[in-house]
């Protein structure tokens, strides 16, 4: 089964199941990626023909990250640490933020092999930015990891992305403490750009067929309400303009996606700063 246009050229890792649709590919072809294989193209078919907001969904979470992760290098944030990164499309955090931070550092983080042998691709010839393979329900891996160690200087503040990744830690309580893990470990001055899965202001019928849908995936995932999300960012200072929808997080104008419908959005975003 060969990879949509086959443009990275990677040989598959070991243990890659081709069979098994991945939240990373089947996100990566709704953001018009390359990096997906027939099985994600055909699940993500799928899930947009009950859910059909969800390719605009991917869009407008993708759009939340980057205003974030420019409004964070824009702080003077020049080392930055994405959990559950994906597979590298348009508009990665390291992209981003060189245009105002040029030396700025990134480690990507993914559970996905596919993920992160395309980054380690892509990320060849540069030694500001590095991919682990990695799962952040085990943060310790990570913190202490020698080459996220390497690259993030841990007493001097640095912008953590969570984006799109806590509804993957299926359990509330271990959701909780994977984020405070990582909170604990940042410095006072350090950011923190969250965005969580939710269906508070979605039709419920249709977000929860979707859900079952995918249990398809080889990491499903957990819808969270206003209520819990709130609750990642216990002990930091939650910015303007709060826990919002993703298009209401500092829109870049009017046209914005979904502005007049933020809801449509599924998930709840925030930016917090650790005192
Ligand atoms: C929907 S994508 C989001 C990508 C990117 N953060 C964004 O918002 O554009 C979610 C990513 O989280 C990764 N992921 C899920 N569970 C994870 C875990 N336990 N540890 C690390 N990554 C995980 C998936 O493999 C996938 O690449």
């Amino acid at each position: 089964m060969a990879e949509q246009a086959d443009q990275g050229h990677v040989q598959l890792p070991p243990g890659v199941n081709l069979d098994q649709p991945s939240v990373a590919r089947v996100y990566d072809y709704m953001l018009g990626g390359y990096h997906n294989f027939e099985i994600d193209r055909q699940t993500a078919e799928k899930f947009a023909a009950v859910f059909p907001d969800f390719g605009l969904t991917a869009r407008v979470n993708r759009a939340f990250l980057r205003r974030a992760a420019t409004f964070l290098a824009l702080q003077g944030i020049d080392q930055f640490l994405d959990l559950g990164s994906g597979i590298p499309t348009v508009g990665n955090v390291h992209e981003i933020v060189r245009q105002y931070q040029p030396e700025a550092r990134t480690v990507y983080v993914d559970i996905e092999q596919v993920a992160i042998a395309h980054a380690e691709m892509l990320l060849a010839d540069d030694p500001g930015t590095i991919a682990i393979l990695a799962d952040v329900r085990h943060p310790g891996d990570i913190l202490d990891h020698p080459r996220v160690r390497s690259l993030i200087d841990f007493t001097r503040p640095v912008g953590l992305m969570a984006v799109a990744l806590l509804h993957y830690v299926l359990d509330d309580d271990e959701a909780e403490r994977v984020i405070d893990t990582f909170k604990d470990a940042l410095p006072s001055g350090s950011y923190c750009a969250i965005g969580v899965w939710t269906y508070d202001d979605a039709p419920r019928d249709i977000m929860e067929k979707y859900a079952q849908m995918t249990r398809v995936l080889t990491t499903p995932g957990a819808p969270r309400s206003r209520e819990k999300v709130m609750r990642y960012f216990n002990g930091l200072d939650l910015l303007e303009p709060g826990l919002v929808h993703g298009p209401q997080w500092r829109p870049d104008g009017p046209d914005d996606l979904l502005l007049d419908e933020p809801g449509r959005s599924v998930n709840w975003v925030g930016v917090a700063r650790k005192p």
